[in-house]
């Protein structure tokens, strides 16, 4: 049985989510459906980032208690997961007993093994990205991402980072597929080659986090409080319950490649150093980019995705996400891109395929999936490649190739587009000959069996209007699997109704 457990980072609670936040959780969730669709067992994890000095000082800023603030916060992200139809299994919350109790484990692990002592940390901090800075780093008091930073000296417990530099070099050289895409992975590679130093992952300077197990000063860093959120979730320290058995092994684990270092760097060397395997792969997308910068809520240049859903409804805007920028490299958001893409691959391309064979079979071709004669060599192509998308989808779908899912759905489209202007069945229709109303119905078989395999393999990107599609035509069964029996002549169509409309404006 196929097994997938994916992840998106949990969110920091400073602010509203934005279109950035909503970005990783669309792509999760495509691939989360995609392969519960693929007959998969599922795992689908997010959840929101609670503690640290950042929402504390972001608390205080509203006038209200770290925890009413992080209710209300998260919340809003809750909220979010429902409004862009996240269809995850679990949403964890920092602040919840479970996860303190998992991080205080995780941490009597790592102290068990001599991977945590005490000492003082004197450095640069940058709370914006809650990460320590390398005194090389820093220029004109800001880090490379251009957050401030701030000096700081305190007691502090250390990881033995230092310990893990060949481990992990061994682990990433021995599992080449554990880090994608490849120019991070070189980039994570050379960052390691650099040398690791030990790690300070304590603070005594506010309370707001999990406390270190046995200290009534120190609270853990938030990094290794939030990574722990993945084994949380799946029921750690119960190593050896279901969940964490059957999904812990087969993790995915996406993320913006502004915090790759901490998942390929720090986290496979807590988990490796726990006693336990590094997450199966790490996927570090780009960022969107609104006016040249990546969009944010500190730089104020972030674009409000409800606003965007309000306006042109939510599977297009899951669409246009998936299918404008490449999975793994930065993209800019344009409004003008978004409307763009509507029109030309949702209105003209697929909207109006559906549209134009449907309601001519409803109205004109006794509303019934026709039942074919003898296929032609086209229509044998045609089907062919319908059929195809099978193999060429998963495999875009086993390496996080969102763009190229869409890409090779709509190369089907177009096809489909091609064969109905070739075959013309309007025209066949008005023929007295009796032969050519068998060629219609055979040609209009064909393009309701692709446009049925489409509709299916829609599904992952736009839920809705797949659904609706494949309620137009008649199909209950619509998982991949249910696409190896042909399709059946003789079902009723419903009326269809047009499911992408043209957007006139820009
Ligand atoms: N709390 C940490 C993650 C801890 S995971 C153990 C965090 N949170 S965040 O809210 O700042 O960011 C969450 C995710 O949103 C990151 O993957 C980040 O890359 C992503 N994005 C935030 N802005 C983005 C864009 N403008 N574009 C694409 N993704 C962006 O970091």
């Amino acid at each position: 049985m196929t097994v997938r457990c994916i992840t998106t980072p949990i969110y920091y609670l400073n602010g509203a989510p934005h279109l950035g936040h909503v970005y990783t959780t669309i792509a999760a969730d495509v691939l989360a459906r995609y392969w519960r669709l693929a007959g998969a067992q599922v795992k689908f994890l997010t959840g929101t980032d609670e503690h640290g000095q950042k929402v504390a000082q972001a608390a205080e800023a509203a006038g209200e208690t770290p925890q009413a603030f992080t209710d209300r916060m998260s919340a809003l992200f809750l909220d979010m997961t429902k409004k862009i139809n996240s269809s995850h299994d679990v949403f964890l919350r920092t602040t919840e007993k479970r996860h303190h109790e998992a991080a205080q484990a995780l941490w009597k692990k790592l102290e068990e093994a001599d991977q945590i002592y005490e000492s003082t940390y004197a450095g640069w901090y940058a709370v914006r990205d809650e990460a320590y800075v390398d005194e090389a780093e820093v220029k004109d008091g800001k880090a490379p991402s251009g957050a401030p930073v701030e000096w700081m000296e305190e007691s502090s417990y250390f990881f033995r980072l230092s310990d893990w530099e060949r481990p992990l070099l061994d682990y990433y050289e021995a599992n080449p597929k554990a880090l994608a895409p490849i120019g991070r992975r070189n980039e994570v590679l050379s960052f390691i080659k650099g040398g690791l130093r030990d790690l300070s992952i304590s603070r005594t300077k506010f309370t707001w986090g999990v406390a270190v197990p046995g200290s009534s000063q120190h609270v853990m860093y938030v990094w290794i409080d939030a990574l722990t959120n993945y084994l949380t979730a799946l029921g750690y320290p119960d190593i050896e319950g279901e969940d964490f058995k059957t999904f812990w092994p087969e993790s995915i684990h996406l993320l913006g490649k502004d915090i790759l270092r901490f998942h390929a760097v720090y986290w496979p060397a807590f988990l490796m150093a726990a006693g336990l395997t590094p997450p199966k792969r790490i996927f570090a997308h780009g960022w969107l980019v609104h006016d040249g910068e990546k969009m944010s809520k500190s730089l104020g240049n972030a674009v409000d995705p409800f606003q965007l859903i309000e306006t042109y409804g939510l599977d297009a805007v899951r669409y246009f996400l998936m299918r404008e920028v490449v999975f793994g490299q930065d993209g800019s958001y344009s409004e003008a891109a978004m409307v763009q893409r509507i029109n030309s691959d949702l209105a003209n391309d697929l909207g109006n395929l559906a549209q134009r064979v449907l309601s001519f079979i409803y109205k004109n071709a006794g509303g019934k999936i026709p039942q074919p004669h003898e296929f032609s060599e086209e229509d044998r192509e045609m089907l062919a490649r319908a059929a195809h998308l099978h193999d060429t989808l998963r495999d875009d779908m086993e390496v996080q190739a969102l763009q190229a899912y869409c890409v090779h759905i709509w190369e089907v489209v177009a096809d489909a587009n091609r064969y109905v202007d070739a075959q013309k069945p309007w025209s066949l229709k008005k023929s007295a000959e009796a032969e050519d109303q068998l060629r219609m119905a055979t040609v209009l078989y064909v393009l309701c069996e692709v446009i049925r395999h489409v509709a299916v393999y829609v599904q992952p990107l736009m839920p809705e209007a797949a659904a609706k599609m494949l309620d137009q035509l008649g199909q209950e069964e619509r998982t991949f699997e249910s696409l190896q029996e042909p399709l059946k002549p003789g079902t009723a169509l419903v009326e269809p109704v047009p499911l992408f409309p043209r957007i006139e404006k820009v």
